[in-house]
């Protein structure tokens, strides 16, 4: 066969090859016989004919009629694609850089003992959570950070991790997990996990090891003599209350535990220690989670001198009395030298798993600094090393020791005060350890506080039942399970880890094989859960709902600037507008106790008439107000959205706040860095 082909080829060239010979000997011949020809001329005379052979073909289409538009057209396409690299480029150059994941939507707290049990034992679990995802999708959210699941003996329901490895039965198993990532994911969900790096459990391996001097484990706590009877090493608390050594007798030292005696505070300057934890963050994140919440993170170094702490009042009878975190300035055992070290590195390893596109991890730390807002403001990155994404900001947890305009106005510009230029804004208004907001500030103030969660400039968070203005339980004295609320009934965190209310089934539909629930269910749950406020357009559930997409849509809610417009008694008002954009905001929030007229007449920014989106009064949704006189009642929010060619941000630089200038181009619908 091979011969047969090659000798076919053979023979083709030869007839090709006779055919451009035949071709040059006649013009040879022209040429002979006395006509002297140009050598364009001499194919000029041939007819391009079928079969031409390359050579004749590229003697004949050199000619100028065919080259020179061939040259044209070459050079024409070298110049539009030089000039598309240029547009793509320059484009590139002024594109403000995308919003990641974390940023894009509010981030979802789920308690997973009390969101979904789906085995009908009492406790909410990983299956439970899938079950639910849907709920997720229909408010809009991205993304979802999970409260512990580890193995653990559950002293403080998970922050007490017995392995870092394992996921606890009560919650289900590492296969539950790896189906719940991946349905998520399938979703575009992304799954944020609690870590705990300052203590393990006492059950956990390195302490039992530790406790035996196994040479290894020697030092992975904070080991320090002291007599069984004796007085503790030092005047040192823990945040559950007393002293924060316990005696160990296996050991025959105190131990330190900044949280309860079962959670043993682990020896950060101990380098295995260091290494252990980063290698357990490995195991996670090649597991494929997004991100984690650092929990506790000012407590992670101590001051090696162990030194007593400063009392806040010095003249209380020390021992006895020195027995809350309140009494003492925690100078040495909170926010050490040495701490921002260990989390950067921390950072270092999600960085390492960010570097494909959509693969962000995300970091967020819990960092209670009260008065102290600069010490939670240096767990943003800088633009020379990378740290947290942003640490919580929990200052609007206190919303409700004030009702007033000034105060919200004062509780955000902590934040907007102190946050270093250019980073990313977060607001929290509740959590499992804090009361729930619709009980501390009042049922009539859950929708107007949700209002301002969702359009303040940056990431929300919603405990989970928020989204629905949940309350409160009471917990009799007998029913409490939180250590906390063991050392002092005030200080339980049972009150805001009621089963979530899906429905006015038995149990709310927490679960529905049994009649147990770990805690008991909120009486109100027949009329405020899920499938009830679903159906009805005004309720807490379709405001927020609204509101989540709102932000997601409007460029000038999730990326533009945020002005203060007014501040008094009753009501906090703000405005959310983009340069170029015509479409802006004005948020008009009554946080106060009285209905209040607001007079904006002196903003000559805003147009005279102004149109109500959202009213958290639904009867108030579409009504205009002359912005000489809005009216809010106690309680009301109302959303504005209006159309101006007038920016406020340039005349009140004070007054405005952005993470990122863009401006948009309307004529080609981009943004692009101004
Ligand atoms: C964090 C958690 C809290 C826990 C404590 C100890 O503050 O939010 O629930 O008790 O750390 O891990
Ligand atoms: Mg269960």
């Amino acid at each position: 066969i091979y011969i047969s082909k090659t000798s076919n080829i053979f023979f083709k060239n030869i007839h090709i090859w006779k055919i451009f010979t035949h071709f040059l000997n006649s013009v040879e011949k022209q040429e002979s016989v006395g006509v002297k020809m140009d050598p364009e001329e001499k194919y000029n005379q041939m007819k391009p004919y079928a079969g031409m052979p390359k050579e004749v073909l590229l003697l004949y289409s050199s000619q100028a009629r065919y080259r020179v538009p061939r040259e044209v057209l070459f050079w024409l396409m070298v110049c539009v694609t030089l000039a598309l690299v240029a547009v793509t480029i320059t484009v590139i150059a002024l594109s403000p850089r995308c919003l990641s994941w974390w940023q894009a939507s509010p981030v979802y707290q789920v308690y997973p003992r009390s969101f979904k049990d789906s085995d009908g034992d009492g406790v909410g679990d990983l299956k439970g959570i899938m079950e639910k995802l849907d709920h997720f999708q229909y408010l809009n959210i991205k993304s979802v950070w999970i409260s512990p699941f580890y193995r653990s003996p559950m002293k403080d329901f998970g922050y007490d991790v017995e392995d870092f490895r394992d996921i606890d039965p009560l919650f289900g198993t590492m296969q539950d997990f790896e189906e719940l990532l991946a349905a998520m994911h399938d979703r575009g969900l992304k799954l944020i996990m609690d870590f705990i790096p300052n203590h393990t459990s006492d059950r956990h391996r390195w302490f039992n090891l530790s406790r035996i001097r196994d040479p290894h484990y020697d030092d992975y706590y904070v080991w320090v003599d002291c007599d069984p009877n004796g007085p503790k090493p030092n005047n040192w608390v823990s945040i559950f209350g007393n002293s924060s050594w316990t005696y160990d007798e296996v050991r025959g030292q105190c131990y330190l535990h900044q949280f309860l005696k079962e959670q043993p505070d682990l020896n950060f300057r101990n380098p295995n220690v260091f290494q252990e934890i980063i290698d357990i963050i490995h195991f996670w994140l090649k597991k494929g989670v997004d991100g984690f919440r650092m929990d506790a993170v000012k407590h992670i170094l101590e001051a090696a001198h162990l030194r007593d702490e400063p009392q806040v009042d010095p003249n209380k009878p020390p021992v006895s009395l020195v027995t809350t975190e309140w009494d003492l300035h925690s100078d040495y055992t909170t926010s050490q030298v040495g701490l921002h070290d260990l989390l950067r590195e921390f950072r270092a390893v999600l960085d390492t798993y960010s570097r494909e596109p959509s693969k962000y991890r995300f970091m967020v730390t819990e960092s209670y600094d009260y008065d102290e807002v600069e010490k939670t403001m240096m767990y943003y990155s800088t633009h020379l090393v990378r740290e947290s994404d942003f640490p919580f900001n929990f200052y609007l947890l206190d919303l409700p020791h004030n009702a007033s305009g000034v105060w919200a106005k004062h509780l955000v510009h902590i934040w907007m005060g102190n946050m270093p230029r250019g980073e990313w804004p977060n607001w929290v208004v509740g959590n499992h350890d804090r009361h729930r907001i619709g009980s501390s500030a009042g049922p009539a103030y859950v929708r107007v506080i949700n209002m301002l969660l969702l359009t303040l400039p940056g990431t929300p968070t919603t405990y989970y039942g928020e989204e629905i203005g949940m309350e409160n339980i009471n917990v009799t004295q007998s029913e409490i399970q939180d250590p906390a609320g063991k050392y002092n009934t005030s200080a339980s965190r049972d009150p805001e880890r009621s089963p979530m209310q899906w429905n006015g089934d038995m149990n709310a539909g927490f679960n529905n094989k049994t009649n147990i629930t770990w805690l008991p269910v909120h009486p109100d749950y027949e009329t405020v859960n899920v499938e009830v406020q679903m159906k009805d357009s005004g309720s807490v559930l379709s405001q927020y709902r609204f509101l989540s997409n709102l932000r997601e849509s409007e460029l000038a809610l999730h990326r533009g600037w945020f002005c203060y417009i007014h501040a008094d008694a009753n009501v906090f008002s703000y405005l959310r507008e983009l340069d170029g954009l015509n479409r802006a905001y004005l948020m008009v929030l009554n946080f106060g106790k009285e209905s209040a007229i607001t007079d904006l007449s002196s903003i000559p920014e805003l147009p005279d008439q102004l149109m109500v989106l959202l009213s958290t009064n639904q009867v108030n949704d579409g009504k205009v107000y002359q912005k000489s006189q809005i009216q809010t009642e106690a309680g009301e929010g109302l959303v504005i959205q209006y159309s101006t060619s007038r920016r406020y941000n340039p005349n009140h630089p004070e007054e405005c706040y952005v993470s990122e200038k863009a401006c948009y181009l309307p004529t080609i619908n981009i943004l692009y860095k101004c």
